[in-house]
């Protein structure tokens, strides 16, 4: 059957040899990129929310949890880079070891996480600008910087619509370009979320911490009947952990960049691993410092971070933090616009997507700058369109399931191929892979209905294309 066919090994290997990319990238380099594409959207706004109508003071707790959950599909991500050293992501690694139809399908939810991803981004951003915009005095009509659906009538995103042509301006330009935009960011972005914990430390009241996890109460519907979803309590803080897991997404797609790595069989591995615990270290420390900082209740649901340093009355750091989180955003579109184009060149270089507008790399700066022009264009105009949590939940989903195939895979590789050559080798793999794919679905679960609705009809589109075009262009189809 041919849709089970697979792509050797080798046939990779002898793939990564040929690339055309510009191998630029260190393992700081990568590392960096890490950081860019995670620290984001999810520390600067998801955490009032998750801390204000879910888990309390124990959001701390949530982000350990959704932390360990991704830790898992990490250190599983970590050895298949080590074992396939291409720009394709899970859609590679299920390419060797699963099979085409399913390698393709993993593709596909590929392009919810990383279009999706960069749209949340792009809407978030317009509202963190807009709210420097206003710190300055200067506003623009709500019209411009909402989409249809929030604005209630006609409305189109401009911020969100310009701010990706920018960054798709800087990733036709080249990876050099979008590598040092990115660096620049990061620095800024981690100095301000260690400014949070220091300068926040002092303000702590540990009277707010307690109870660390506040009693369970059910939620109820508008006529005040109880719905059966319950906040706070431990089914709380494991629905906070499902909204926090946004804010850990993009360790992956340091596997994208494969290709433009300089060493990426020990690099990329360790630059996954690395940007993850980084970033887990300082997410838990900047929730405890929030919920220590005010109490929960009083957490602002929009800009939370920020607000709870005006509540204790540092003017100033109001504009700090918005500054990094406007800068902080971009870099995240950055990484997560490069591996969206990442992806499709190495599903161009199979036959599965048009090599023309996919595989085509621009003569000077060595970047596919058609399907980067295209995935701008997607982006922009899904972002000055939709609202975000719809775009936000879709990302989430397409992630969730390629975390778990991911951790599926390797072990498959494992049992199937023990004796390739493994730079690096995810530890207790017959724990952590099971238990990595366990709670990826698990938390899959937890996604809204209408979300999986509209999960199911993409999955449903993207299986007709493969077989109206992708089967038949495959270069393992016996006619190619
Ligand atoms: N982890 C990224 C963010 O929080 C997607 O914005």
């Amino acid at each position: 059957m041919s849709i089970w066919r697979k792509k050797p090994v080798e046939a990779y290997h002898a793939d990564a040899s040929k690339s055309e990319l510009n191998r630029v990238l260190s393992r700081w380099g990568l590392t960096s990129l890490g950081i860019g594409a995670i620290i984001g959207g999810g520390i600067f706004t998801l955490t009032g929310i998750a801390a204000h109508d879910h888990a309390g003071p124990a959001l701390a707790l949530s982000f350990i949890i959704a932390g360990i959950g991704c830790l898992f599909a990490s250190l599983c991500y970590a050895e298949f880079a080590s074992v396939l050293p291409v720009e394709g992501s899970a859609y590679a690694y299920a390419y060797g070891t699963i099979g085409e139809l399913f390698a393709w399908f993993i593709g596909w939810n590929l392009i919810l996480e990383y279009m999706m991803g960069a749209t949340t981004v792009a809407v978030a951003w317009s509202g963190y600008f807009n709210k420097l915009l206003h710190l300055f005095g200067l506003h623009i009509p709500d019209y411009l910087t909402n989409d249809p659906v929030t604005h209630g009538g006609p409305a189109f995103n401009l911020l969100a619509f310009l701010i990706t042509w920018v960054i798709t301006s800087i990733l036709v330009k080249g990876i050099k370009e979008a590598a040092k935009t990115n660096n620049i960011i990061v620095i800024l972005k981690v100095a301000v979320v260690l400014f949070v914990i220091i300068a926040g430390a002092f303000y702590v009241d540990p009277s707010n911490w307690t109870p660390f996890i506040p009693a369970e109460t059910p939620v109820l519907d508008a006529l005040g009947q109880p719905t059966g979803e319950v906040n706070f309590g431990f089914g709380g803080v494991l629905t906070a952990a499902t909204i926090v897991f946004f804010a850990y997404i993009g360790f992956d797609a340091v596997s994208t960049q494969a290709g433009e790595a300089i060493n990426p069989k020990k690099d990329v591995p360790f630059a996954i691993i690395a940007s993850l615990i980084i970033c887990t270290l300082l997410y838990i420390l900047v929730s405890l410092v929030l919920t220590g900082m005010v109490p929960y209740t009083d957490l602002d649901l929009k800009a939370p971070v920020a607000s709870a340093f005006e509540g204790a009355g540092i003017k100033w750091a109001v504009y700090l933090i918005t500054i990094a989180a406007t800068a902080g955003l971009m870099s995240v579109m950055l990484v997560m616009m490069l591996g969206q184009t990442r992806i499709f060149l190495g599903m161009s270089k199979d036959g599965l997507l048009p090599h023309n507008l996919f595989g085509k790399l621009h003569p000077t700066y060595k970047t596919p700058y058609r399907s980067t022009i295209l995935v701008g264009l997607i982006i922009s105009l899904v972002s000055a369109l939709t609202p975000i949590n719809t775009v936000s939940e879709m990302c989430s989903m397409g992630t969730l399931l390629a975390f778990a195939m991911v951790c599926v895979a390797v072990l498959i590789l494992r049992i199937k191929q023990p004796n390739l050559d493994r730079p690096y080798k995810t530890p207790f793999i017959y724990f952590v892979a099971p238990a990595g794919a366990l709670f990826n679905v698990f938390l899959m679960s937890y996604v809204r209905a209408h979300t999986w609705y509209a999960f199911l009809i993409w999955g449903a589109i993207g299986v007709l294309v493969y077989f109206l075009y992708s089967r038949r262009h495959s270069h393992l189809h016996p006619k190619n």
